[in-house]
Formats: structure tokens, C-alpha cells, sequence
């Protein structure tokens, strides 16, 4: 065996060690019928105020604390839905990779793994949204049936790419805020588990990337910079639904727009964005052609 086939095993086999000892059930593990106060009357925020996409403007100043805890609630649920129909399409895409492997490769084995944590999180998002009383804040009709071709064709690092630039987003979110006691403690609970065991994820499929990239002729590594530069700018774009501000009897279009402008929020997405486009450019692919379509959504 050559050296990368052993580090490549090893990680796999530690990464299912690890998920045997420290995973969670959702279901058991989350008290669903703790009470949530109605319209914000405990005081507890969905997202830091500073982390909503309107924080900053003047319509975040027009705003009442309660409607500012609603929005809060209602992005949190944007993010949770995105976040779910993301952990969807990666599911399909593990196992239809799994499919060609061997099933007694480690490597197979994780893959598998984590199509079972993914299936707890689903589910996990899809109850927290429930108990918020929100909407499922599924993506746009075309984006929908964009990401049915992408799933359907994308392997190697054109896959790994977008869902890197997903988990890791949300990563970061979640992580500085598992432990903050303004932030609901449903939540909290939700942020929590899934930050241990997306910790994982992360490793395997930037350990997956880093593996795959230097053995592409350039052409094909040009088109796999491409495609995933291409797929992970949708997806940060459509993590927060404009339907979200009618949620306070905000104007949706007008609403984003002023979203979009926020410099505020701005910085929140090249945050949220930070660590995984450092690993990305490291990576080399951030090149001529992908830094304007990561720069557009400011993941850059
Ligand atoms: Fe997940
Ligand atoms: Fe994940």
C-alpha cells in the first residue's frame, strides 16, 4: 500500500471509531416539548442580532425587539432548510458514489456513516422548524431543479467543493453560537450536536479533496474549480429566502435588497466563509476564474 492509500484508511477508521463513542440521536437526545415562549416574550434570540442580514440598517431600526426576534427565528429557519435540502443532495451523491466501492473499504464504510448522521440532521432541522412554527424555506423552483443535474453528475472535488463551502459555513455559525445563553437553548442543543459530528464531515471530504485534486490533468482540474466555485456560490446565495422578511411585514424584494447591500452582512457571509476559503485557496481553487464568482456572493 502506498502512503496516501494508509493515511486515507487510517483517517477512515478513525473518523468510524470516533462516530461509534460521540453521536447523537436527535430524537432522544433534544427535549422537543420544552416550552418556547411565543412571540419572543423570554427574550431569546434564533441568531446573535448582529448576525441577521438587516442588523445595521435602517430598517433593522424600524424594527421592534419582538419583530427583530421573529426575523431572527425566521433566518435561523432559512438556514436550517437550505441546510437540510443540502444534507439531501450530499446523501444522494455519497451513495450513489458508494455504489461503485467497495463496501469493505473504511473509506466505503465512513461514506456510509455519514449518510446516517446526515438522515438524523434532516430530521433534526426539519423538527426544529416544526417547533418554531416556521415554514420550510425550500430554495427557488430553478435553483431546485439546477442542483438535480448537479447532484445527478458531480463527483471528486467539483462535489466535495460545495459541500465544504455548506458544512463549514454553517460550521461556523453554529459553533459561536452553541454556547451563547441569549440564543435559545433549543437551538443551542441543535447547534451543538451538529457541530460534533459535522467535525467529521469537514475532515473527510477536505481530506477527500486534497487527495483527489493533484491527480487531474488541468483541464479537468479547471472544470471541477468551475463547477464547484459555481454550485457553492448558489448555495450561499440562497441561504437566506427573501420570504423571510414578510415574516415582519417587510417587503421581500426590497428587503434583500437592502440585505445584499448590508456591509454588515457582507462581513457575516466572508466570516461565516473564512476558514474553508482559506482551505480552498490553499487547495488551489480559488484561481482567475472562480475568486469573482466566490467575491459576488462575498465569500471573498
Ligand atoms: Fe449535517
Ligand atoms: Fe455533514
Amino acid at each position: 500500500m502506498t502512503a496516501q492509500v494508509t493515511d486515507r484508511v487510517k483517517t477512515a477508521q478513525r473518523l468510524l471509531a470516533s462516530s461509534a463513542k460521540n453521536s447523537y440521536d436527535p430524537l432522544l437526545d433534544i427535549d422537543w416539548d420544552a416550552p418556547l415562549a411565543p412571540d419572543g416574550a423570554d427574550g431569546l434570540v434564533y441568531l446573535p442580532p448582529e448576525r441577521v442580514s438587516l442588523y445595521g440598517t435602517p430598517l433593522w431600526d424600524e424594527l421592534t425587539p419582538e419583530q427583530r426576534i421573529e426575523l431572527s427565528k425566521n433566518e435561523l429557519a432559512s438556514i436550517a432548510s437550505t441546510g437540510l435540502w443540502t444534507e439531501i443532495i450530499l446523501m444522494q451523491m455519497l451513495v450513489r458514489d458508494a455504489y461503485h466501492r467497495d463496501p469493505r473499504d473504511p473509506g466505503t464504510q465512513y461514506a456510509l456513516t455519514e449518510v446516517g448522521d446526515e438522515t438524523r440532521h434532516v430530521i433534526m432541522f426539519a423538527k426544529a422548524l416544526e417547533r418554531m412554527g416556521c415554514p420550510d424555506y425550500h430554495p427557488p423552483r430553478f435553483i431546485h431543479h439546477l442542483a438535480r443535474l448537479y447532484k445527478a453528475t458531480a463527483r471528486g472535488p467539483a462535489m466535495y467543493a460545495p459541500v465544504l463551502v455548506t458544512e463549514e459555513v454553517t460550521d461556523r455559525l453554529q459553533r459561536a453560537t452553541m454556547n451563547d445563553e441569549t440564543i435559545h437553548p433549543l437551538i443551542r442543543m441543535v447547534n451543538r450536536i451538529h457541530v460534533v459530528e459535522e467535525a467529521r464531515h469537514v475532515r473527510y471530504a477536505r481530506g477527500e479533496l486534497s487527495r483527489m485534486l493533484p491527480q487531474l490533468s488541468r483541464p479537468r482540474r479547471a472544470w471541477h474549480n468551475l463547477v464547484g466555485a459555481i454550485a457553492a456560490a448558489s448555495l450561499v446565495r440562497v441561504l437566506i429566502d427573501p420570504k423571510v422578511y414578510a415574516s415582519v411585514g417587510l417587503d421581500p424584494k426590497q428587503a434583500q435588497r437592502v440585505a445584499r447591500a448590508n456591509p454588515h452582512h457582507r462581513e457575516t457571509v466572508r466570516w461565516m466563509g473564512e476558514k474553508i476559503m482559506a482551505f480552498l485557496d490553499e487547495q488551489g481553487m480559488v484561481t482567475r476564474t472562480t475568486r469573482p464568482i466566490y467575491r459576488a456572493v462575498h465569500l471573498l
